[in-house]
């Protein structure tokens, strides 16, 4: 007990000096900021604060030991700052220890939270793909919410909304990479398996995004954010399967081969080729490199968008194309020349506009065969659909990710190669309904179709 609290005196008193020197060290606006407003939220570990720490070193011996370990930590940013709410907040409860006190916490934690302390952060944070667009197909689509309830909760074989199992596939899956909205019970704790969720989740503070998904808790720390396992839980598998591309890149076969030799630790606008020798997920979309400095803004760095059924140059919500085209450029022109750049530029563009060929003419089909009634309401009973499915969601996606980050196995074979096959497929399908006038009755495509 003894060593634990001087342990603890010990911390606040580094942290306190931590964080001063950091304050002075800084020029940019954000750290002091930071410094001011950490100030006002009671810095250094009062004996409250430290209370939490103490206690819950006996209890979740697990969670105060990562958070040692992180800089946070070390600035003794306690359990305190991030989970003492006001009693108003909708989010405030209590647990064993604050019970009987004045003392109100949340266990949920918005990125309204962190905004306090990296509000620059968290305004780039905000307007990209990763905050309130990635909880909105979950949220708000309304195809999306006939897959969810509709198809894979069951409803279709009776399952009624109202039911657990109903959500099982949107709590455990969609929702814990995309986020969702948390819905809370008459003791302000979440209920209905809101709790906890992907990126974009959304919270009762108002507070929009997990902050936990690059940096998890409670180490919160940038070394581990750099590394491509952070975007690994989330960009992969048949229809993103960008770590699956990024390590068979070359850039990948170095990361493997030499990676465990980088330095991962350098301040944020200093981590530059020489601390690492091949660019990972986090260099090209968000490091400070170069002339560029660091942003939370992921759609930043973007020219196409590679993701929907027709690949057109970003704009509106989802980022400024020309713009991205030009700060991508700049990313690799740290390690390449220009001729180099230029040329895979120039594969992007002639893998958009192959694909992009390719799915007009199935748009075109598809035209033809509603004019003459000759699509099934179901689109999941009916072989063109799937097909269509299959071939931008999964293959489609699969070629245009692989060219725009060097996987040639994925533009290939897991994506043109398989493309035609699909489009041949969806040609016949359409020729036999043209000539028949009927639908087929047994979809051949069956269950799975081509992966
Ligand atoms: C920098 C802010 C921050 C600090 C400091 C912090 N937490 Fe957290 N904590 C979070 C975030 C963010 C989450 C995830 C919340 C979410 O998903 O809504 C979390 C989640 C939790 C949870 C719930 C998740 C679970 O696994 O049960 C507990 C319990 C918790 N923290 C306890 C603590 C304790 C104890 C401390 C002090 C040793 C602490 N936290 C320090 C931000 C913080
Ligand atoms: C005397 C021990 C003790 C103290 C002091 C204490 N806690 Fe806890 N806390 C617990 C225990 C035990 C749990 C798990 C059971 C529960 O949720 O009540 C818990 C749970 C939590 C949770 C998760 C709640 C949930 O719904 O899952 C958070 C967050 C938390 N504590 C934060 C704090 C903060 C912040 C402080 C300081 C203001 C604090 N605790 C002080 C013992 C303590
Ligand atoms: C009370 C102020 C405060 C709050 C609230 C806060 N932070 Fe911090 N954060 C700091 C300080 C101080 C540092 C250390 C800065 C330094 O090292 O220069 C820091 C550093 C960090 C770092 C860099 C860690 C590293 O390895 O270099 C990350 C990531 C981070 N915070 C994330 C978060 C997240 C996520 C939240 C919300 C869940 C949050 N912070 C809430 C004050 C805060
Ligand atoms: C918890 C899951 C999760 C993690 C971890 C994650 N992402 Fe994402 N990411 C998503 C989701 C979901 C989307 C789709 C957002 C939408 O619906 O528009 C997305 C979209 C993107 C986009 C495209 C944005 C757009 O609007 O089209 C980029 C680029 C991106 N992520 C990069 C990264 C990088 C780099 C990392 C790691 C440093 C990372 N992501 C980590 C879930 C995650
Ligand atoms: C393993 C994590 C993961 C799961 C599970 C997941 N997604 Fe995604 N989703 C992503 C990522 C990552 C992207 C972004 C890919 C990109 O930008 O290339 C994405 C993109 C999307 C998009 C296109 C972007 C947009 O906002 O229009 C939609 C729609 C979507 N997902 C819906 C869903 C739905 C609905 C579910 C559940 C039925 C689901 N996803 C399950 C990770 C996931
Ligand atoms: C998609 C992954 C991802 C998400 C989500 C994410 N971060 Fe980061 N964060 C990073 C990466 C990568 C870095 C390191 C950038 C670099 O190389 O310096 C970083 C760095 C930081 C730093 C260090 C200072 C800086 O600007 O580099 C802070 C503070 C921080 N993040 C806070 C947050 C907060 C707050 C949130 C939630 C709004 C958040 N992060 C969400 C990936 C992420
Ligand atoms: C060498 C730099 C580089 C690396 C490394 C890299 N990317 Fe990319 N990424 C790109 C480029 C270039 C594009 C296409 C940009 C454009 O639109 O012109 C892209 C596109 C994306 C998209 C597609 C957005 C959409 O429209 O569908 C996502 C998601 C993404 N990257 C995530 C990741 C993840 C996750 C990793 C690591 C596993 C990663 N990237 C590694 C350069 C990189
Ligand atoms: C931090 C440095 C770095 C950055 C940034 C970087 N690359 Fe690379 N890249 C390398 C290295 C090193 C190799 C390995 C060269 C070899 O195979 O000998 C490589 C290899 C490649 C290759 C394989 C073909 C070849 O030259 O051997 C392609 C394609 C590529 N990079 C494209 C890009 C693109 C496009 C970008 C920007 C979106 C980019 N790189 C950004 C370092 C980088």
């Amino acid at each position: 007990m003894k060593t634990r609290r001087s342990w603890i005196v010990g911390l606040a008193i580094v942290g306190v000096m931590f964080c001063l020197s950091s304050v002075q060290a800084s020029t940019g606006d954000t750290y002091l900021d930071l410094g001011q407003k950490k100030l006002e939220v009671k810095h250094g570990l009062t004996k409250e604060a430290a209370a939490c720490v103490e206690c819950h070193a006996k209890k979740t011996p697990g969670i105060v030991e990562s958070w040692k370990l992180g800089k946070m930590g070390h600035a003794s940013v306690s359990c305190y700052d991030c989970h003492v709410v006001d009693k108003a907040n909708p989010m405030a409860s209590q647990c064993e220890g604050t019970k009987g006190t004045k003392t109100y916490i949340s266990p949920m934690v918005s990125s309204k939270t962190c905004e306090r302390c990296h509000p620059t952060e968290v305004e780039q944070f905000s307007k990209s793909g990763h905050a309130y667009l990635a909880g909105k197909p979950v949220l708000e689509n309304k195809a999306m919410d006939g897959l969810m309830y509709h198809n894979e909760g069951g409803e279709f074989i009776g399952v009624d909304r109202s039911e657990g199992r109903n959500r099982a596939s949107r709590e455990a899956g969609c929702a814990m990479c995309h986020g969702g909205q948390v819905e809370l019970g008459p003791d302000n704790k979440p209920i209905n398996g809101t709790w906890p969720g992907g990126v974009g989740h959304r919270y009762p503070d108002g507070g929009i995004g997990n902050c936990t998904v690059c940096h998890t808790r409670h180490q919160f720390s940038v070394a581990e954010a750099r590394k491509p396992e952070a975007c690994a839980s989330c960009h992969l598998g048949p229809d993103h399967p960008n770590i699956e591309i990024y390590l068979e890149s070359k850039h990948g076969q170095i990361y493997e081969a030499h990676g465990e030799e980088w330095e991962w630790d350098s301040a944020p606008d200093t981590w530059e080729p020489g601390d690492y020798t091949a660019p990972t997920c986090a260099t090209c979309h968000m490091s400070g490199i170069g002339e560029l400095s660091v942003t939370h803004n992921v759609n930043e760095r973007l020219k196409w968008d590679l993701v929907h059924k027709r690949s057109v140059v970003r704009s509106g919500e989802r980022g400024d194309g020309e713009k991205g085209e030009q700060l991508m450029k700049k990313v690799c022109m740290n390690c390449h020349g220009e001729t180099h750049v230029d040329g895979q530029r120039q594969m992007l563009q002639n893998t958009v506009d192959l694909y992009n060929t390719y799915w007009d003419k199935i748009v075109e089909m598809k035209k033809v065969l509603a004019d003459k009634k000759l699509l099934k309401a179901d689109q999941w009973k009916d072989p063109f659909q799937e097909l269509e499915y299959y071939f931008w969601h999964h293959a489609g996606r699969r070629a245009r990710h692989g060219t725009a980050m060097n996987g040639p196995d994925y533009t290939h074979w897991h994506g043109f190669f398989q493309l035609f096959q699909i489009y041949k497929d969806i040609e016949d399908i359409y020729n036999m309904r043209l000539e028949t006038g009927k639908i087929e009755e047994l979809s051949p495509v069956m269950s799975t179709g081509p992966l």
